[in-house]
């Protein structure tokens, strides 16, 4: 097999075979194929897209292209992504939360793509904590506590890695089948048989309808099953920021406000939905709506908060912040954005919010750029909200003068005033399953 044909065969809107398809992954993996025609094989994955059998054996082998995360089987265990969104501090919520109620969760998440920092950049606001746990400290914690969340170490779906850097320059990312593989085959490298998938769907995020996101949910329950995984995808709205709070130290306060028991309706809404399927998939309850009760009871009774302690402490975090927040590290300077008109909040465009929090600091424009851990923006109103003319939307925080009016400006576009109130809706869309759920008609 050679490369050149290999790739004539697809870019002419061929099918590959099994063998074909790992000869490709094979050859992106040990570096035989140059970085021009692993594009123009992604060119033509994305314009011509992937029969099924194709599907499943580009996620197998790209699954297989590195290590496997090296975990005991467990049938309490439960993996959860999110495919990405602005404020998205979910994890934080959801590992604890799920750990309380008698399962485990093992995260190994990666830094930010986007706009925003992602969990581990987040989590490494906490002072002293450790996000490059070995393979042995990784398994302790989990042990111990139930839940862990680590960067991702060595050698994970190299195929992936080196497939999804070319797609982030070559406008190819927004394909439904590349963007299925590259999520599950991390999935199934790391092992876990009960899997809760969290699709933004929304303008801050790669989904921007119902539909493409059901059809991408679609794509990944059949790759699920197709390796005898339990799945749960819910479809969430990425209208909005989630929850009061974008930045890395101030998504990890506002984490820890839930857990203590605040009530800041979208992110308990989804934390406890996860946590309430996670119970469905492993068996510990049958019925999602009282599995969700249960959940919610422990972010009420402090159970949850108890095992995030737990987790930071074991990690070599100073838990000291999760009583007094001035320890982290917080921006001084801050700059409030003001209502120019009276109304109610329309729109808070997330796009627009993460390059604002980019700018404020909290992000990265190239993947060098260093982080300001304190940078971020703290919201006074969502949507549906009223408010009065000069009163304050946003906070902003943010030490350069300079690139603060410029985010002040950016956050002012991001929000809609309109005089009609529109409704507030719930978070979760849609909730798919390749199981039977109980209540389903
Ligand atoms: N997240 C991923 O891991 N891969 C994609 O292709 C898109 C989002």
């Amino acid at each position: 097999m050679d490369i050149f044909h290999v790739l004539s065969k697809k870019i002419k809107g061929g099918v590959l075979n099994e063998d074909e398809i790992r000869f490709f992954v094979d050859s992106v993996t040990n570096g035989r194929m140059e970085d021009y025609q692993i594009s123009a094989m992604l060119t033509a994955m994305y314009i011509h897209g992937l029969t099924c059998e194709e599907l499943f054996s580009l996620t197998e082998r790209m699954a297989y292209s590195g290590d496997f995360m090296p975990l005991a089987e467990d049938p309490m265990l439960v993996d959860k992504h999110s495919s990405g969104g602005v404020g998205d501090k979910i994890s934080f919520i959801c590992s604890p939360l799920i750990a309380s109620l008698g399962m485990k969760i093992a995260k190994m998440s990666g830094r930010g793509l986007g706009h925003t920092g992602g969990t581990i950049d987040k989590l490494e606001a906490i002072p002293q904590i450790d996000i490059n746990l070995s393979t042995a400290a990784f398994q302790h914690v989990l042990d111990e506590v139930g839940c862990v969340i680590s960067g991702q170490t060595g050698n994970f779906c190299p195929a992936d890695k080196k497939m999804y850097a070319l797609r982030d320059v070559t406008a190819t990312v927004d394909s439904l089948p590349l963007i299925a593989s590259s999520i599950m085959s991390k999935k199934i490298a790391s092992g876990a048989k009960n899997i809760i998938l969290d699709v933004k769907c929304g303008h801050g995020a790669f989904m921007k309808d119902l539909r493409q996101a059901q059809s991408l949910a679609h794509l990944m329950l059949d790759i699920g099953s197709s390796f005898q995984r339990n799945m749960v995808v819910l479809i969430t709205d990425m209208n909005e920021p989630l929850g009061c709070c974008v930045g890395n130290a101030l998504e990890v306060i506002e984490a820890t406000e839930v857990l203590k028991g605040k009530e800041i309706a979208d992110l308990k809404e989804i934390s406890v939905a996860i946590a309430g399927y996670a119970m469905v998939l492993t068996g510990l309850e049958a019925n999602p709506e009282k599995a969700m009760h249960k959940a919610a009871e422990h972010l009420k009774n402090g159970k949850a908060f108890s095992k995030f302690r737990q987790m930071i402490t074991m990690q070599k975090g100073d838990p000291s912040f999760l009583e007094d927040y001035e320890r982290l590290p917080l921006c001084r300077k801050r700059v409030e954005v003001t209502a120019p008109v009276s109304g109610y909040i329309k729109d808070i465009d997330s796009e627009l919010i993460g390059i604002a929090s980019m700018l404020a600091g909290a992000g990265r424009e190239k993947k060098e750029d260093t982080l300001d851990y304190g940078a971020g923006i703290l919201f006074n109103k969502k949507i549906s909200d009223p408010v009065k003319e000069n009163e304050v939307l946003a906070t902003l925080f943010c030490e350069d003068e300079k690139r603060a009016l410029e985010a002040k400006s950016v956050i002012l576009d991001a929000f809609q005033i309109d005089r009609f109130r529109p409704e507030r809706k719930t978070k979760i869309l849609k909730v798919m399953s390749n199981i039977e759920l109980e209540g389903d008609a």
